[in-house]
């Protein structure tokens, strides 16, 4: 018997059977296409002071300093492809359209993989922000000239991105708040479920059955209807042959 079957069968039916589903991922839904995660092993939090990189405080202190981490991501996630989770989870929305992702990944692999019914809770690292007009615009150079000047009216700009105390833009969390109270699956992926708001969203959906997959424990762990201890990639793979499957 392959690895995980059992609970690939339990997941099947769950996703099968949903008319509403909603997933929130994390950074470890991206640990197989290369890019670092942010706790655990191998973490960036674990060389690096957050404080330091990913606050509105540091940016102001240094900007050049915070530019330079962000070149670095940007130089990562550049050479870095969907895997079979980012596709999985686009083709689960061509089967199922209502079914919104939610995701705090600020890599663009999403995109990438064809997911459209998408709110990225955390911004985009493609995307930079003017801290003097608000303008904002997609920029892939790798590595952004540091610190990088606003075309329009030469401000300072920022990565546009959502960082320590700082709020979740509107209308991606009336939507994802929106989606999650209406939702009847909850699928809960390669996320350490620790950072709020994003960790809070479950609550909103006490009666919608959770899955989890993460090869680590969580604080949703107790109230998941299925938890499987997988790397998400090598998991769904081999779903990803399921394309026909039937939705109900
Ligand atoms: P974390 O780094 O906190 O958690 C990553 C999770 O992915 C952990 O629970 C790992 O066990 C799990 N993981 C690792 N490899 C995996 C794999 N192959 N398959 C499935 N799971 C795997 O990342 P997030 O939960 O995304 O915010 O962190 C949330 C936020 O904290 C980020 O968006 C970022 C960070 O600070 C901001 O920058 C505002």
């Amino acid at each position: 018997m392959n690895r995980w079957e059992a609970e690939r069968e339990a997941f099947r039916k769950l996703a099968g059977a949903a008319r509403a589903p909603v997933a929130i991922v994390g950074a470890g839904l991206s640990a197989e296409s290369g890019v670092p995660t942010f706790r655990g092993p191998g973490g960036l939090w674990r060389s690096h002071r957050p404080e330091e990189l990913a606050t509105p405080g540091a940016f102001q202190r240094d900007p050049r300093l915070v530019w330079e981490w962000y070149n670095w991501r940007r130089g990562r996630v550049a050479q870095a492809t969907p895997n079979p989770a980012h596709r999985w989870l686009a083709a689960y929305e061509r089967q199922v359209p209502s079914f919104l992702l939610i995701t705090q990944n600020v890599d663009g692999l999403h995109g990438l993989a064809g997911s459209r019914n998408l709110v990225e809770f955390h911004g985009n690292l493609w995307v930079v922000r003017c801290t003097r007009c608000g303008r904002e615009r997609e920029d892939r150079s790798v590595p952004v000239p540091v610190p990088p000047r606003c075309p329009d009216c030469g401000g300072l700009c920022r990565p546009g991105v959502v960082w320590f105390g700082e709020a979740i833009p509107r209308d991606a969390l009336a939507r994802s708040i929106a989606a999650v109270q209406a939702c009847d699956l909850l699928l809960v992926l390669g996320t350490s479920a620790v950072v709020h708001p994003v960790a809070g969203l479950p609550d909103l959906a006490p009666e919608a059955p959770l899955v989890e997959i993460n090869p680590a424990s969580t604080p949703l762990t107790p109230r998941a209807r299925l938890s499987v201890r997988a790397p998400v990639g090598e998991f769904l793979a081999p779903l990803l042959a399921d394309g026909t499957e039937e939705n109900g």
